[in-house]
């Protein structure tokens, strides 16, 4: 002790009382910093886990790789490497074993209440504490009530109603696109117009109006700040999950003006909404019905309409793009599905919701578009509960992290044969025989599964197969060249930052 003091006074009379202060409290970051990488390594009850040392040892690494867009694509590299299970953070794990969809996602059964779903990790889907709640991160109890409000608005009698609505915009969207081609000559960037196409649908059946994107041919601001705002989440996530979550509140604090921005006009859009007639069929209405009588606040009402804007178009024009891009580098298969959408129809007004049904082959291509370029490629991470739980066939301690990540899910070699490679033909067998081939069909669950998953899956295949089967009617597909490797050149912030996808149009004679 002596020593110490010692020490302390020779330290002090040569770099002063501030400069010895410095160096104290850093050596003491430092022998905590230390501290806690052995407790990571050798102590933690996931010690026993897979994963890289530095990942095991320390949060940093995956959230600077989740803040540069490259987590999910070098997390499905760690499965190749380690299997079907990864310890990718000291406290959080990832699953390629198809087992984990229920065991993570599904109801957990025997237990009710808070209890009767593993809970979303709060560092992944409230990193703004101002946030209104909204049926993305609303707790177990006041998610089954907005997920029943909402449910009667996504049933197949009210797609029925919304189908004239619907079609009146893929019409406007093939309109444009036989004005814009050029007869081929010219390159269009058919990511954005499928963009455009789904936000002016998903707007008119959430705030009764559409965004007029495919009128004036062009983004809408609201939208733009989407697209930011996919990139600026993955940092404050990011940050929140290296405990810098007061930081995140600070910045948004300071930087809030887009954001405030974006609020505003969301709640303009909402009230003009609330003004419009009463009993139309479409997204929002069971919410607004129950508003009264549960007391929701305006606040509510308005996030929820921004979480179904968003998560009703981003996803699906993903999809379409990406089902595009593999087909125009797959020209075989292009063919085969040329065959069967121009000859199950004789004219553009037969192709309607009920009849694209029809088109098997279409639906294989679709789903093998969701495994090969998934909307959602990581991020639904949940807390394992008090007691922990069992995990494809694996003890995992409370508190865990853990999440299926798609990316790695869909590349995983134990669930595909040839998983990079683009074959719809694997969907078009029975779960037995696919699994017989090699393919565990059950391993691709785009839409999730259990009380949070997809409430907006069916609407989404039949915009998809819509709007599909209307393009490929109609057009012939070229690839343009500065368009090859399209999905490679792209990062992925658990949506994807997409990059322009450019494709010749042909009109087809008849
Ligand atoms: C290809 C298209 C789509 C894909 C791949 C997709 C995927 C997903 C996934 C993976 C989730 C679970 C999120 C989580 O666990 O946090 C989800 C939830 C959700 N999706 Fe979709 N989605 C698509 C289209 C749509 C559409 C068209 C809508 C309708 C407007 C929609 C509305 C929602 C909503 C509201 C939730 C939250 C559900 C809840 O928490 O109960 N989605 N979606």
């Amino acid at each position: 002790m002596a020593k110490l003091a010692e020490l302390w006074e020779v330290g002090v009379s040569s770099v002063g009382k501030y400069g010895a202060l410095a160096i104290l409290i850093f050596t003491l970051a430092v022998a905590y910093e230390v501290a806690g990488i052995i407790y990571n390594l050798y102590f933690h009850p996931l010690r026993d886990f897979p994963g890289p040392l530095i990942q095991r040892a320390s949060r940093l690494p995956w959230a600077i790789r989740h803040a540069l867009g490259s987590q999910a694509l070098y997390t499905q590299k760690l499965h190749d490497k380690y299997g079907p299970i990864v310890r990718v953070g000291p406290n959080h794990l990832t699953f390629t074993d198809p087992r984990a969809w229920k065991d993570i996602y599904g109801h957990r059964v025997g237990t009710e209440g808070d209890m009767a779903e593993m809970p979303k990790t709060r560092v992944f889907n409230k990193t703004i504490r101002s946030q209104p709640t909204s049926i993305l991160n609303a707790d177990r109890e006041e998610h089954s009530r907005f997920r029943r409000a909402l449910s009667h608005g996504f049933s197949d009698n009210a797609m029925r109603q919304q189908e004239p609505m619907i079609k009146k915009y893929v019409d406007l969207l093939l309109q444009r696109l036989h004005e814009e081609c050029d007869n081929g000559k010219k390159a269009l960037n058919i990511e954005a117009w499928y963009n455009w196409t789904t936000f002016d649908i998903v707007g008119d059946l959430v705030f009764g109006q559409s965004f007029h994107c495919l009128d004036n041919v062009d983004y809408h601001p609201w939208i733009e700040f989407i697209f930011s705002s996919i990139r600026f989440g993955a940092i404050t996530v990011a940050m929140t999950y290296l405990g810098l979550g007061d930081l995140v509140q600070l910045l948004v604090k300071l930087g809030g003006n887009a954001i405030k921005r974006v609020r505003k006009y969301t709640d303009d859009m909402v009230r003009t909404r609330l003004s419009m007639e009463k009993d139309r069929d479409d997204l929002f209405e069971g919410l607004i019905k129950r508003r009264e009588d549960w007391n929701l606040s305006f606040q509510k009402l308005s996030a929820n309409a921004f979480i179904l804007v968003l998560a009703g178009s981003e996803t699906t024009a993903t999809t379409l793009s990406g089902a595009t891009y593999l087909l125009l580098t797959h020209p075989e298969i292009l063919e085969k599905l040329k065959k069967e959408v121009r000859s199950a129809f004789t004219s553009v007004d037969e192709i309607t919701i009920s009849s694209v049904n029809k088109l098997s082959y279409m639906l294989a291509i679709l789903n093998e578009s969701l495994r090969l370029y998934p909307p959602v490629t990581s991020g639904l991470v949940r807390s394992v509960p008090e007691g922990g739980e069992q995990i494809a066939g694996h003890y995992v301690a409370a508190g865990t992290y853990v999440e299926v990540q798609h990316w790695s899910m869909n590349h995983s070699k134990e669930n595909w044969k040839d998983p990079w490679a683009f074959q719809p033909e694997r969907f078009l067998t029975t779960p037995e025989e696919a699994a017989k081939a090699g393919n565990q069909l059950e391993a691709l669950q785009a839409f999730n599964v259990g009380p949070r998953n997809c409430i907006g899956r069916n609407l989404a295949y039949a915009e998809m197969r819509l709007i599909l089967a209307r393009i490929i009617y109609e057009f012939d597909l070229k690839l343009s060249d500065d368009s090859k490797n399209w999905i490679e050149r792209q990062k992925t912030f658990a949506l994807w930052d997409r990059i322009p996808l450019y494709v010749n149009l042909t009109p087809v004679e008849r």
